[in-house]
């Protein structure tokens, strides 16, 4: 026993520690905390090196140990930058909770009960975790091994089950993922030293290293990151037909105005449809497809919304309802917008047919939706879906990778189960089933992938 406590005390170049000794997080390498939650298509994992912490450990018995560490969880990285954001913003709240903390109270079972250079002790150490500001009870096998460089690696894993801990899985990016976090962590300790050895002051009495406490090992509270100044809006190019007060002009304006819709709203009518006449082609100028029918000679058509009116303005109101986080249009709205309308209606008979397809498509999901092509789906959302989904456009900017297939399907043909607010529906045809699958297959095909981001575990160093 008094020789292996030898052996560490001499491996600590000359400083004199009292026994117990605390040890601390070395500076590097250091080590790795680590999580892993399971998906259908891919594991997430995420790690960071960012951790501090004590270690009180008795190396002739070192059942006796003690020790808290903490982590910063805003360093946590998964290799997608979208998707770290979502965890730090919305799975952990970093900003609330900026540490996970783990607390190792007591241990049993130490065996060997003393720790010698090179060999693996293994024991069951009781203490707390404490994340997204819930603590708990747990415990854990723990392996501890004193490497020849002097330095003590503390190994282990734990399962953090995401209800016990008050977290929330967002599910836009965790989407269908599994409901547990395996954590891994594998974490270099060095003796914490005492002051720097000054021959002045060598003769001082020992500064006596205090116990640790949870506050003591808290890294510094983060700095507030300054907002980053957003993009400036990247707004629809059109040109007004009318000009003056006459209710078509007004109609136009109501056409291409956020503000004919409800509060916070910042889609336009002209995000849906086109004014043009769509015979010669569904690419507008802007080189976008609209999800919609163009109005143009829909003033001439019996019904609208597939039978549910006959009114141009009803079926506004409508889409107002539906998309625009509107309460309805005013009499005078809609009266302004079927003035419009009809002034883009010259056709007597158009030819054709919106109505009878509009259903058509919400009949089945797509079959096989991520056999398609990547770099032909990519092309293809430009065309179909950047109307929206550009940087500063009313739809998010996209994490491809990260969705599911059928639910991207269900989104695009509002299908059951689809979770969209304001995003319309597709139907096959104006974006068939072809090129919705290249579609598909871009959105959930993997991007460049990080090192990081699957990384296999590393070895004990
Ligand atoms: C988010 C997309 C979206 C927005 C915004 C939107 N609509 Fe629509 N609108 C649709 C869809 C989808 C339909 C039904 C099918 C179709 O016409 O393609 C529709 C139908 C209509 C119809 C009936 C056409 C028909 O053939 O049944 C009219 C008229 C209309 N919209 C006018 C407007 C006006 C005016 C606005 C702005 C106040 C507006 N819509 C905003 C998506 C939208
Ligand atoms: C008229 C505007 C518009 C068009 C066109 C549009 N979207 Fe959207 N999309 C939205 C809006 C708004 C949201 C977010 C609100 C919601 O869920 O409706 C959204 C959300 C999404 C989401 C969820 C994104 C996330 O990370 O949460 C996906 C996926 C998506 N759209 C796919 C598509 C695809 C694929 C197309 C092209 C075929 C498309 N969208 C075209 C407006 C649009």
């Amino acid at each position: 026993m008094r020789r292996a406590w030898m052996a560490v005390v001499a491996l600590v170049s000359g400083a004199s520690l009292a026994e117990p000794a605390v040890w601390t997080v070395a500076p590097k390498p250091r080590g790795f905390v680590s999580f892993t939650v399971e998906g259908p298509l891919d594991d997430v994992n995420g790690e960071t090196r960012a951790m501090s912490g004590n270690f009180t450990v008795d190396a002739k018995a070192w059942g006796g140990s003690r020790g808290v560490f903490a982590v910063d969880l805003s360093t946590l990285r998964t290799g997608i930058d979208q998707r770290d954001e979502d965890m730090r913003e919305e799975f952990l709240e970093t900003r609330r909770f900026p540490y996970a903390i783990l607390a190792i109270d007591s241990l049993t079972q130490a065996s060997p009960a003393a720790l010698t250079v090179g060999a693996t002790a293994n024991a069951v150490a009781s203490g707390s975790f404490e994340v997204h500001g819930v603590r708990r009870a747990i415990s854990l096998p723990l392996k501890v091994k004193l490497d020849s460089e002097a330095r003590l690696v503390a190994t282990g894993s734990f399962s953090v089950p995401f209800a016990d801990f008050n977290i929330a899985r967002p599910r836009r990016l965790f989407l269908k993922l599994g409901d547990t976090a395996e954590v891994t962590f594998e974490v270099a300790f060095v003796p914490k030293q005492a002051k720097p050895a000054d021959p002045k002051v060598a003769a001082a009495p020992e500064v006596k290293v205090p116990e640790p406490t949870v506050t003591q090992v808290l890294p510094p509270a983060p700095k507030p990151k300054p907002k980053a100044p957003r993009k400036p809006k990247a707004a629809l190019e059109y040109t007004f037909l009318f000009k003056g007060d006459e209710p078509k002009a007004r109609g136009e304006r109501l056409f291409h105005a956020p503000e004919t819709g409800g509060p916070g709203n910042k889609m336009t009518c002209f995000h849906c449809h086109a004014k043009s006449d769509e015979r010669s082609g569904l690419l507008l100028k802007d080189k976008h497809v609209r999800a919609a029918n163009t109005l143009y000679n829909a003033g001439q058509r019996p019904k609208f919304w597939g039978g549910f009116t006959t009114k141009v303005g009803a079926a506004a109101s409508i889409c107002q309802k539906q998309f625009m986080k509107g309460a309805g249009l005013e009499e005078s709205q809609e009266a302004d917008l079927t003035a419009f309308v009809d002034a883009i209606s010259p056709d007597a008979a158009p030819p054709l047919d919106y109505v009878s397809n509009n259903y058509r498509s919400m009949e089945t999901l797509l079959r096989d939706p991520t056999g398609g092509d990547v770099a032909k789906g990519k092309a293809l959302a430009e065309t179909y879906c950047m109307t929206c989904h550009l940087d500063g456009r009313v739809g998010p900017v996209w994490a491809p990778g990260l969705y599911e297939p059928d639910w991207v399907v269900r989104r695009v043909r509002r299908l059951e189960g689809h979770q969209n607010k304001q995003m319309p529906p597709w139907t096959i045809t104006r974006l068939p089933d072809s090129e919705l699958r290249d579609i598909v297959t871009y959105l959930t095909s993997n991007p460049k992938e990080p090192a990081v981001f699957n990384r296999k575990k590393s070895a004990a160093p």
